[in-house]
């Protein structure tokens, strides 16, 4: 059969709930899709209901815009970063660094990553007044569609959108912004998944409703308080603030969080005294930032069994920090719980961790992240990295993120972070798969934010001269991973791992890309083909094979029947150049005919480039071919 379909300027999440609800109540709707909302309530067996009577939740302007906001179709299509993908690091890595607004993306993203996502961390802006936080909205609805589209009164869509409109930085503006993004991201969750969020003071009150909002309450799972910094603050109103929050809400109960489990093989407890068997681990603290300059505060001196002071030594034998506070230390010098052992004269301490009786000992993570990483370690990661100091703003420590990461991915999970910033995230997957020997992959989302050269002239100058780029934040996420993964590679010579990534941006669709299917047959194209380079079918290929479900990271077959190329991939087959022949048809027929792994159940024809007499040959041809065969072909010309 010959199907229609417009695409291109239809590109937006599937409405799953929907999909359920109609297989698990089709008797709740007409014949004519509608649902019956009094039906339903008759259907759900009462006694074993709850009703809640309680009326209570979230409100703000723009709420309903915000709805709207999820479901509006994506305005861009996808294109690839080709000579960077090409490169030997990067062809076959299933890492993915997207440019471009992540309400977008995110659309973009909603059919090939389905459920397919572990994990999400997000450090969105923090609307802190002084973060540059405003609302930014290239949408452009007139009060009248305003109110057709969600329903509202004159009054109510001419306040939105003078809001939409004005910059704000106001709570209803960061909800709306929020709102969309997070509610197409669970979407990408799989149910055994959880997103962590980053926020401080300003917004999590905020942002607690909103997730119960999105995410139900039932699936908050906690709050992590993280100290973020020691010391400094002096300019703090009241009291000094040390600390943000990580938000934790899972998708659904088949949810867990992995605690570090000690199993009783482990053959480091090797040691015994009074209490029984115990391993030592070292106090000083080891790997990266184990320098006294890294946390000075964790330089101080305990006393050893003669009674002299022992500081913390670093790696290469310079003053180093301990792994734990002077609270945390004080904890375990009065519970007994060092094990000192004597190295060319000196007492170095180790922390005793018992075996406990049974298979295995679970050591459970507190929800206060206090001594172990601070904003210092992530300024620190990228001054190394970059050999400039302040290159981007806050970013978060990847101690912090692989703590995250540790404890809820492994294997082949994907990570996904759609507020990137300096690619901290990514950095932390490629250092965790090194440490641990899983192959996770990442998906980024980062916008290419103009860096401003007033505020920010050390980034504008490096991303500008020595990058040769547009001096965009979307740059820095872009190196940072580059030589985050040319240092790993550089301290593990061996290593074998996925430190490559494929880079794809968002572009606009090309403007009158418009059409009435109807029309076309009349010769009345609303939208001139010839306008199309190479360079835009490109990306039109992109576009679908990603809303047919193909991940981006797949590279689509090369298909030649005889002077065609076409493409071919999960059973879908894409005609999209122009110039398709009757020969090039019969070749294609054969080709399904004695090829036995190829396949194709769809064939998909880019509308603009055949006219209609080839289209008809073409479908009747493909359908005859199926009923002899009996073989289901679907037949779909694209726009
Ligand atoms: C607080 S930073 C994230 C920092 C990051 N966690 C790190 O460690 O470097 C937030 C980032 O989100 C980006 N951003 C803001 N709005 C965005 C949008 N609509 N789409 C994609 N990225 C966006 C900003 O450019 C900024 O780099």
């Amino acid at each position: 059969m010959n199907n229609e379909q417009k695409v291109t300027n239809e590109i937006k999440a599937p409405n799953k709930d929907l999909v359920n609800l109609r297989k698990d109540f089709p008797q709740c709707f007409d014949k004519d899709g509608n649902f019956q909302l009094e039906k339903f309530t008759l259907n759900l067996n009462e006694k074993e209901i709850n009703f809640s009577t309680e009326s209570y939740g979230l409100d703000w302007l723009g709420k309903s815009y915000a709805r709207l906001l999820a479901s509006d179709p994506a305005t861009t299509l996808l294109k690839a970063d080709e000579a960077h993908n090409k490169k030997d690091e990067n062809k076959s890595s299933k890492n993915l660094l997207i440019k471009g607004d992540n309400l977008e993306v995110l659309k973009h993203l909603a059919n090939a990553y389905y459920e397919e996502v572990k994990m999400i961390y997000i450090d969105p802006p923090y609307n802190t007044g002084s973060d540059g936080f405003v609302y930014n909205d290239d949408r452009k609805f007139t009060v009248k569609e305003l109110q057709q589209l969600i329903g509202i009164d004159e009054e109510k869509a001419k306040r939105i959108l003078a809001f939409t409109q004005s910059k704000s930085n106001s709570h209803s503006a960061w909800l709306t912004f929020l709102y969309p993004r997070l509610y197409l991201a669970k979407q990408l969750l799989k149910d055994e998944g959880v997103i962590f969020i980053s926020i401080d003071d300003n917004e999590v009150a905020q942002l607690r409703l909103l997730m119960d909002e999105v995410f139900g309450e039932e699936n908050f799972v906690g709050k992590f308080i993280w100290r973020k910094k020691e010391g400094g603050g002096q300019t703090d109103e009241f009291f000094v603030r040390e600390h943000e929050y990580i938000l934790v809400y899972r998708k659904s109960g088949e949810f867990v969080w992995k605690d570090e489990e000690i199993i009783n093989s482990d053959t480091s407890f090797n040691k015994t005294d009074a209490l029984g068997k115990y391993k030592a681990v070292k106090l000083a603290k080891w790997g990266t930032g184990a320098r006294k300059e890294d946390r000075p505060t964790m330089y101080f001196s305990i006393k050893d069994p003669d009674n002299k002071n022992t500081f913390p030594i670093a790696p290469d034998g310079n003053p180093g920090r301990w792994r734990v506070g002077k609270t945390r230390m004080q904890n375990i010098i009065d519970n007994g719980l060092i094990h000192w052992e004597k190295k060319n004269g000196d007492y170095i301490p180790y922390e005793k961790i018992y075996y406990s009786e049974g298979d295995v000992k679970v050591i459970k993570d507190r929800s206060i992240i206090f001594d172990e990483t601070s904003n210092t370690d992530g300024a620190n990661a990228l001054t190394e990295l970059f050999g400039i100091k302040d290159i981007f703003e806050n970013p978060k420590p990847t101690q912090l993120i692989q703590f995250l990461i540790r404890n809820n991915t492994e294997k082949e999970d994907v990570i996904l972070d759609f507020f990137a910033g300096s690619g901290s995230t990514g950095h932390s997957v490629f250092s965790q798969n090194q440490v641990d020997s899983n192959n996770r992959k990442f998906i980024l989302i980062q916008l290419p934010e103009l860096i401003n050269p007033q505020k920010k002239k050390i980034t504008y100058d490096f991303v500008k001269d020595e990058l040769k780029a547009e001096p965009s934040i979307f740059e820095i996420t872009k190196e940072r991973l580059i030589r985050a993964a040319s240092k790993i590679t550089k301290e593990n010579k061996d290593y074998k791992g996925d430190l490559g990534f494929k880079i794809f941006e968002t572009t606009p669709i090309w403007e009158n890309y418009d059409f009435e299917v109807d029309k076309l047959d009349t010769q009345t194209k609303l939208f001139n083909e010839s306008k199309l380079t190479d360079e835009d079918i490109k990306a039109l290929l992109i576009t679908w094979k990603t809303y047919d479900g193909i991940a981006l990271t797949q590279d689509l077959e090369t298909i030649v029947l005889g002077s065609y190329t076409a493409y071919y991939g999960n059973g879908k087959l894409y005609l999209m150049n122009k110039g398709f022949t009757t020969d090039n048809l019969k070749t294609l027929l054969e080709k399904i005919d004695s090829d036995k792994k190829f396949n194709p159940t769809s064939i998909i024809t880019f509308g603009y480039h055949f006219d209609s007499k080839h289209l008809r040959e073409l479908s009747e041809n493909v359908k005859q071919y199926s009923n002899k065969k009996n073989i289901d072909i679907d037949f779909i010309t694209r726009f």
